[in-house]
């Protein structure tokens, strides 16, 4: 199976002022085309930490990062901005919605950005919107959303690039479990049917149930663990 992350001994070091605070030690990992790896530990083990850095949003203080078979390092800001573009669907805790776009524009923004026409970008909108349960919500706008359906319009909208890589921090946090479970499986199964990769960090035990196997973070480095 081909390679879609690794992570080769990465070490991430957080400098403040004189305080050196080290929070990920030889962290490495790799997932493969149709993985779904859970991430799980403790509150500041460096879970957001690691997400930001396969996600090429900040550089490793040591140790080297592959998307793709690529080094990121190695790539220009502007390749890398491009990258995060076409390659890496982003979903965060909160939904970060652009407030005066509706739903439908919410989706169609970011599939313009990576160059589709505006036809197909209306088109894969509205077929990923239908998916997600909110094809009666398509011209509203995020202040007249609930928690969860903003969350689901920001997971739409990470999956509309068709991405390579799936980023997920604590997707479910604001979701209700029947909700959770439903998005959470769904994402499993675009994951092993496009052969994407995807890494979550999750609090909900249950939602590891969808994960192929689930890395433990604890005070930044990993404990092996092969359940799930
Ligand atoms: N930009 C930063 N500068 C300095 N320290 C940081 C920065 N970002 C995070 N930290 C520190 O690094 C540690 C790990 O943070 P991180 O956000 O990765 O944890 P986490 O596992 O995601 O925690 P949580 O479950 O609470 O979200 C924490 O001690 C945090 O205070
Ligand atoms: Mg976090």
């Amino acid at each position: 199976m081909e390679t879609i992350l690794s992570f080769n001994h990465v070490d991430k070091v957080y400098k403040d002022g004189d305080t050196t605070l080290d929070v990920l030690k030889d962290i490495s990992l790799e997932i493969k085309k149709g993985e779904f790896v859970g991430l799980v530990g403790p509150s500041g083990a460096g879970k957001s930490t690691l997400l930001s850095l396969a996600g090429a949003l900040i550089a490793p203080s040591r140790g080297q990062i592959l998307l793709n078979g690529k080094a990121i390092a190695s790539m220009k800001a502007k390749e890398r901005t491009a990258l995060r573009l076409k390659s890496i669907g982003f979903i965060f805790q909160s939904a970060h919605l652009v407030p005066y776009l509706n739903v439908q524009e919410q989706l169609i923004f970011i599939s313009r950005l990576q160059g589709n026409s505006k036809n197909q970008s209306v088109r894969l909108a509205n077929e990923l919107l239908e998916k997600m349960g909110l094809a009666d919500r398509v011209r509203h706008f995020p202040e007249q959303l609930s928690g969860g359906e903003k969350q689901r319009v920001a997971i739409a909208r990470a999956m509309i690039n068709q991405p390579d890589l799936i980023l997920a921090d604590e997707p479910t946090a604001s979701l209700d479990y029947k909700r959770a479970k439903a998005v959470i499986h769904w994402l499993s199964r675009e994951v092993k049917d496009q052969e994407k990769g995807a890494l979550m960090v999750t609090h909900d035990s249950r939602m590891l149930d969808f994960c192929d196997h689930v890395i433990q973070l604890e005070d930044g480095r990993i404990h092996t663990n092969p359940g799930a």
